[in-house]
């Protein structure tokens, strides 16, 4: 059993492999014996999983991006409250797939809107919360959307330039934190990646 909880987050672009690597350090994890909760953004409770459905359905192509960034704030608002402060308070192993770094690098570096705005309502939904480790799993824009496969959603299908900015607003959102944020190529060998992540995960772990 763990001192206190620890939260681990996984972000990166679309068709990064988050997921898989994700659930592979959670059934790692679990074999070593820490209690282990696995979830993912927007969605884990029955609201956000609502919400998710609102934003990610091609058919609200209008959406606004304001209206875009607070739906993804109000589904975290609840995750937060649900899952992820009380799992931590049971000192569980938290593992988010996605969290407030997405919001910055795709409402932020590439949908346009003020950093600081985001960061000040994260901090509200959140009440401060931050991961303690974040895997960024770095791949070519291109290359990840054509691995993610044909039935796009709604943000699958902005465009290339779009996927671009929030590859780069990833990798600079890494420059700023390099102790919490440990980038790693999603282009090599899974198992080779997976190991570098329980790894790093292992490290944290005590
Ligand atoms: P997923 O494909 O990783 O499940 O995430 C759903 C989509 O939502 C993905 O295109 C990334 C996007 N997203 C944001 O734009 N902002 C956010 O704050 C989060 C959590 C996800």
């Amino acid at each position: 059993m763990l001192k206190q909880g620890l939260f681990i987050t996984f972000e990166g672009p679309e068709g990064s492999g988050k997921t898989t690597h994700s659930k592979l350090l959670c059934g790692f994890l679990r074999k070593k014996g820490f209690k282990v909760l696995h979830t993912r953004e927007p969605g884990g409770t029955l609201i956000s999983e609502k919400i998710r459905k609102i934003l990610l359905d091609p058919k609200n192509k209008g959406m606004d991006v304001g209206c875009e960034m607070l739906l993804y704030m109000a589904a975290r608002a609840q995750i937060v409250k649900e899952k992820i402060l009380p799992g931590l308070e049971q000192r569980k192993i938290v593992v988010c797939d996605r969290f407030t770094d997405a919001t910055l690098a795709y409402q932020g570096y590439a949908g346009g809107m003020d950093l600081k705005v985001i960061d000040n309502i994260a901090g509200i939904v959140t009440k401060g919360l931050k991961p303690d480790m974040t895997f960024l799993l770095d791949i070519d824009a291109r290359l990840g959307l054509l691995r993610a496969g044909r039935a796009k959603d709604r943000m699958e299908r902005k465009s290339i330039l779009y996927h671009n900015k929030v590859r780069n607003g990833y990798l600079s959102i890494a420059k700023k934190d390099p102790k919490r944020v440990k980038v790693l190529s999603s282009t090599g060998e899974i198992g080779q990646v997976q190991k570098e992540i329980r790894k790093a995960a292992l490290k944290i772990c005590h």
